[in-house]
């Protein structure tokens, strides 16, 4: 996985306003193609926008598909004013007024995903009473609250003459993130190619697709496994070669698209000897910054010291660097050997394009969101949100 800290744009190294998130756009859609040119035709690419909503709309650009997962996904897609025909509209749950709205605004152009018979009756009484065709991928679970089991998929896909409103489109799964052994995926797909051979033996059923995510490991720590994209997609190709299935296989992804598309900066506020031990204080910390697979902070991840010039000093000192947040769990990397650092010097952390907008604990402690920038040749660094604060969030409406 590319390094690209050097090709990032010196306005953005030069922030003095910290910390901020930028999202390398070209990268990114640099990386989604290269993606589908290894993939070639065997397979095609559904962006899951949960990983970073920042990149939606480049993805919708480039990708085949996007999956959104909630009604705010889902918002943010009508905002931006996204093709609806690219979306898969998951989530374990959907509200009856979610879907209603959805139906009555796009008229069916977009796939929902049906994941338990509850839901999947919803969206077929839906479907009948708003008089619209609608077109469903059934999620397969993978053994938790997810999709529903073979049986449930068994019994729509038997009964599926009952509802001719509804075109079954196929079976959607997806187990879980961050899979270190090619194997692991190589088995599941097995498990869904005889699923699929058996509905059709079974069943008289032809799925016309396969929506699957890979869940492809990212190397975040100096310590992790590099594997080429161009290897590890040579051997995933094989695979998808090896199936009987003959439908169209759709890829959902996050992770892997997007993880090294993204870059965190935070600022050296403090330095301080406690006990012995060299702690530095930043303004930033575990609530804008989450690298899956941290434990106990005692991972390396690939990080940068700014201005590089500090990077000559021929000193190495080792330090604790901690965010400001009042949990004795803030601490980003436990110890790491770097040149003597200053108040005002700037660490900019790689591959923080996937999950950390979104998933880290940016409400504890009320601490303002970071600012987000955006990178393209084209367009330059553009401000896409200003640093906010969540206090409003904490506190009662009416003050
Ligand atoms: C249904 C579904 N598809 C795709 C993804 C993306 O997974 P990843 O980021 O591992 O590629 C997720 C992540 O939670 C998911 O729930």
């Amino acid at each position: 996985m590319k390094q690209t800290v050097q090709n990032l744009p010196q306005e953005f190294l030069s922030l003095k306003s910290t910390p901020a998130y930028l999202f390398d756009l070209d990268a990114f859609r640099e990386r989604i193609q290269k993606i589908r040119g290894l993939l070639g035709h065997r397979a095609k690419l559904c962006y899951a926008m949960k990983a970073n909503p920042f990149l939606t709309q480049t993805a919708a650009s480039c990708a085949d598909r996007l999956e959104v997962c909630s009604p705010g996904e889902f918002r943010i897609c009508e905002r931006l004013d996204l093709p609806m025909e690219k979306v898969v509209l998951s989530g374990v749950w959907k509200d009856e007024n979610d879907i209603r709205r959805t139906v009555r605004t796009w008229h069916g152009a977009n796939i929902f995903t049906a994941e338990s018979l509850e839901q999947f009756e919803l969206l077929r009484r839906i479907s009948e009473e708003e008089h619209c065709p609608l077109r469903l991928l059934l999620r397969l679970s993978s053994g938790n609250q997810f999709g529903m089991d073979k049986d449930a998929v068994l019994e729509i896909i038997r009964g599926r003459t009952s509802y001719p409103q509804l075109t079954l489109l196929g079976i959607q799964f997806y187990s879980g993130t961050q899979k270190k052994r090619l194997a692991a995926i190589g088995k599941e797909l097995q498990e869904l190619d005889d699923f699929l051979k058996y509905l059709s033996s079974d069943c008289g059923y032809t799925a016309e697709e396969l929506e699957y995510g890979p869940g492809f490991f990212v190397p975040y720590f100096v310590t992790d496994p590099d594997v080429p994209d161009e290897e590890l997609m040579a051997q995933f190709n094989s695979m998808l070669d090896s199936l009987s299935f003959s439908g169209r296989i759709t890829l959902e992804m996050g992770r892997f698209l997007t993880a090294p598309c993204g870059f965190y900066m935070t600022a050296v506020r403090d330095i301080k000897n406690n006990c012995g031990e060299n702690y530095v204080i930043l303004d930033g910390g575990i609530h804008h910054l989450n690298y899956y697979g941290q434990t106990m902070a005692m991972k390396q991840p690939f990080l940068s010291v700014l201005p590089k010039s500090s990077m000559c000093a021929g000193e190495m000192i080792d330090y604790q660097l901690c965010g400001a947040l009042c949990t004795a769990g803030d601490i980003l990397v436990r110890k790491i050997s770097l040149p003597r650092l200053s108040c005002g010097d700037r660490l900019l952390f790689s591959r923080v394009g996937a999950y950390s907008v979104t998933e880290a604990i940016s409400l504890f402690l009320s601490r303002d969101l970071p600012e987000v920038y955006l990178w393209s040749a084209a367009r330059g660094l553009i401000m896409e949100r200003e640093s906010m604060p969540t206090d409003m969030f904490n506190s009662p409406m009416h003050l």
